[in-house]
């Protein structure tokens, strides 16, 4: 296993997780990296780590390059395992090494981990270290993804290293956005944000704008690939997903027991395509919700249905629900439908979701049993009258 050059000195000695389907709820179809930073100075220096099972692969990257016995920093930008995971390791390896990190990382460091043989420098915005030919500078990114989480930046060389933002779940061989190809990047980037980064979005508004003040030409984030060349073209995106812009253009999200309420979604959106807005159909048994999530953080219009079972609306609908609650995509207009036999207490738990979200509720349909073709037809153009 091979160190990666990405600028004079300064080694991706990272790891691939080809086998990767799954973090934490969200699915990973393309697997994922865990990318460490090394830099060769008068202090070596790396930045961050790895997942513990791939430390390994880590190791013998670093090795590549130097013994690494003889790193003099660690720098840990975010203590959650897949960055922290392979830091005892390392430490056990370059026992004289100092771990760099914010002030919250070291209070999480010690909550994760044995610590007590460490010795720490604790950073905060603003602060630099000098390593010899490089500098290092720091920005806290607080809920970027947790209340630890900093970038370093390494200001000679416009580089950038901000963990978790600007990443995105993509195994591969390739290291730079542009030779995997920006389309699938771009995405999966969209993906990651809408996923794990938009709770945050208030947080991570701030901490761009102190990005954004840096002379940057590459970004190097934790996961996935880096930035050369298209560093405007994230930070704009972040930028749009912060702020929780969203285009003209609607998300039907549904479940269905006997076909009535996939009926009813059909209706819907013929009235969004005959009114020219860009429409997704996904029925949640055969979209993963973490996919839906990169359709839906830019959607104004969220439709929502299901049908009502046992007093209330299927467990998948019940589990979306909790999921974009959690989310809080922000600033929406919620339309929500379903069929019902006798009670309809699925309309009413939709409608209470959105009202959480502070949504404004364009429609409220609900059918007995079976949809007759008229009533399709007749509902379809009702809602084209409630749409711009
Ligand atoms: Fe990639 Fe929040 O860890």
């Amino acid at each position: 296993m091979k160190a990666f050059e990405i600028k004079k000195g300064i080694y991706w000695v990272g790891a691939i997780d080809w086998d990767l389907r799954e973090f934490h709820g969200y699915q990973t179809q393309r697997g994922s990296t865990y990318n460490a930073y090394l830099i060769i100075d008068d202090k070596i220096t790396l930045v961050d780590t790895v997942k513990h099972y791939l430390f390994d692969e880590m190791l013998e990257r670093i090795k590549s390059i130097i013994d690494p016995a003889k790193i003099d920093y660690v720098v840990s930008n975010h203590s959650e395992m897949d960055h922290s995971g392979a830091l005892p390791d390392i430490m056990n390896i370059c026992k004289n090494a100092t771990v760099i990190c914010s002030p919250n990382g070291k209070d999480n460091l010690e909550k994760h981990f044995d610590v007590n043989s460490w010795k720490f420098k604790i950073v905060n915005t603003s602060d630099e270290i000098n390593i010899g030919k490089h500098t290092l500078f720091f920005v806290l990114m607080q809920m970027v993804h947790w209340p630890d989480s900093m970038a370093t930046f390494i200001k000679d060389e416009k580089l950038l290293l901000p963990n978790d933002a600007f990443g995105q779940h993509i195994a591969s061989y390739e290291r730079f956005a542009d030779e995997l190809g920006l389309d699938i990047v771009f995405e999966e980037a969209k993906k990651y944000f809408a996923n794990i980064i938009l709770p945050y979005s208030r947080q991570a508004s701030k901490a761009v704008s102190e990005i954004d003040k840096l002379d940057i030409d590459m970004i190097a984030p934790s996961h996935g690939l880096i930035w050369k060349g298209n560093v405007n073209q994230i930070i704009k995106a972040y930028k749009s997903w912060d702020a929780n812009e969203t285009k003209e253009k609607a998300i039907i999200l549904f479940d269905t027991m006997w076909g009535s309420t996939r009926k009813m979604a059909l209706a819907i959106y013929k009235a969004f395509e005959e009114k020219n807005i860009h429409v997704e159909f996904r029925n949640i048994k055969t979209t993963h919700i973490s996919d839906i999530m990169t359709h839906l953080i830019d959607s104004k219009y969220i439709c929502i249905g299901s049908p009502t079972l046992n007093n209330t609306c299927l467990p998948t609908i019940a589990s979306v629900l909790n999921y974009i609650k959690g989310l809080n995509p922000k600033n929406r207009l919620g339309l929500v439908f379903g069929s019902y036999g006798w009670g309809g207490q699925a309309i009413n738990e939709i409608e209470t979701a959105f009202k959480e979200l502070s949504y404004t509720i364009i429609d409220t349909i609900k059918v007995q049993y079976v949809p007759s073709d008229e009533y399709l037809n007749k509902m379809k153009d009702d809602l084209k009258n409630k749409l711009p």
